[in-house]
């Protein structure tokens, strides 16, 4: 078994938290500046897209969770056959975990199946709900070591295959729009600043042209949706450019440096919030790739 140790600046920790409880809602096992997540077994990645038409794996976690909750339900109403209705799906779920992913035979406890089954029949709520708990602790043992893991890996937005296409059919990178971008903002907040009006106003138009060409991309992920797109670079962002551009044009240099702020937090940070903080952090747990 690999294990992956990450050695991370006390800010880096921080920051990793948060990460993980948006795209886990688990806690990871840290202790004095390391975090160590074991690698997930490599035959995990047929239960996923694209090795898979669906979420095979993730859509065997939402039945377990939900079999375990109707049996809970049950239990505590007394409805011996609904809850040994809804074993026996326990049973063939929880049993396919190692169907799936043969290395995890270790992580699973099947007999604990029969233990509750035989405990149902006999109407002995006590100790379903004991046998329930037992069962979670095997959910729990393997969430805590894997699951932050699998979500990055199978689960999260690459940016680095994305190929953006400019107004002169040139591709580019997703990194090297990210890059321009940021010069493009700060030339034209350092032209503003020293009253150079005129380039300012041409540093302004590179800046609608590259955010352009980023507007080519969000389709690859967001197909069929245009509210994404229109969330960040539509009709508001474009009335901002709009006055920008006037505001330059006037030389009204503060309210210029105004609508540049409200562009960084509506278009940059509004984006950044959602889609690089995941692409970090997948980018920190897995640097191989
Ligand atoms: C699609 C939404 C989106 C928008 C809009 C956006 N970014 Fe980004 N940005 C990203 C993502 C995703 C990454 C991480 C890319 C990666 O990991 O490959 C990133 C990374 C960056 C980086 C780091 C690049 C690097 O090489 O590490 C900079 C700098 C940056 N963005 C600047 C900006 C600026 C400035 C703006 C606004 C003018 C902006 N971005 C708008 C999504 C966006
Ligand atoms: C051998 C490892 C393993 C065992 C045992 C296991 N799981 Fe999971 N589970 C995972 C992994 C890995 C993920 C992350 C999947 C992803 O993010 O795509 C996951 C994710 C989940 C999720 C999705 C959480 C979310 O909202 O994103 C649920 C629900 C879940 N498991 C329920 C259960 C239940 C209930 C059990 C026990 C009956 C269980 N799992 C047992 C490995 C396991
Ligand atoms: C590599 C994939 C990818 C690309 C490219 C991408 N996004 Fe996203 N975006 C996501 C994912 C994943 C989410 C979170 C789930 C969702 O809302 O679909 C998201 C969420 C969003 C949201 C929040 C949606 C909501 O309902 O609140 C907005 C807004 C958004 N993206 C805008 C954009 C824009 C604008 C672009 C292009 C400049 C873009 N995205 C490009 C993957 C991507």
């Amino acid at each position: 078994m690999k294990i992956f140790p990450v050695s991370l600046r006390p800010d880096f920790i921080i920051w990793l938290i948060i990460g993980f409880f948006m795209i886990s809602g688990v806690l990871p096992v840290y202790a004095s500046g390391t975090v160590s997540l074991k690698k997930p077994p490599a035959s995990l990645e047929e239960w996923y897209k694209p090795a898979n038409k669906r979420q095979v794996w993730l859509h065997t976690m939402f039945r377990l969770r939900r079999e375990m909750q109707a049996i809970a339900v049950y239990a505590k109403n007394n409805d011996q056959e609904a809850m040994l209705k809804w074993i026996k799906r326990l049973d063939k779920d929880y049993n396919k975990i190692t169907s799936m992913v043969p290395e995890w035979e270790e992580e699973i406890k099947p007999r604990l199946i029969p233990d509750l089954k035989m405990f149902a029949e006999k109407g002995d709520a006590l100790r379903v709900d004991k046998t329930l708990k037992m069962i979670k602790r095997t959910c729990d043992d393997c969430h805590t070591q894997y699951q932050p893991l699998v979500t990055a890996t199978y689960r999260s937005p690459f940016y680095n295959d994305i190929k953006l296409k400019d107004g002169n059919g040139k591709t580019q990178s997703f990194d090297d729009n990210m890059d321009q971008l940021s010069r493009s903002v700060n030339r034209i907040l350092i032209a503003l600043d020293d009253g150079h009006n005129a380039v300012a106003l041409q540093a302004s138009q590179k800046f609608v042209d590259q955010l352009q060409t980023l507007g080519s991309s969000c389709s690859s992920c967001h197909k069929d949706d245009d509210y994404p797109h229109e969330r960040i670079l539509g009709k508001d962002t474009g009335q901002r450019f709009k006055k920008l551009q006037a505001n330059i044009k006037q030389g009204l240099v503060k309210d210029s440096q105004k609508l540049m702020g409200e562009i960084a937090v509506t278009v940059c940070a509004r984006c950044h919030n959602t889609h690089r903080i995941v692409s970090d952090l997948r980018n920190a747990l897995l640097p191989d790739e």
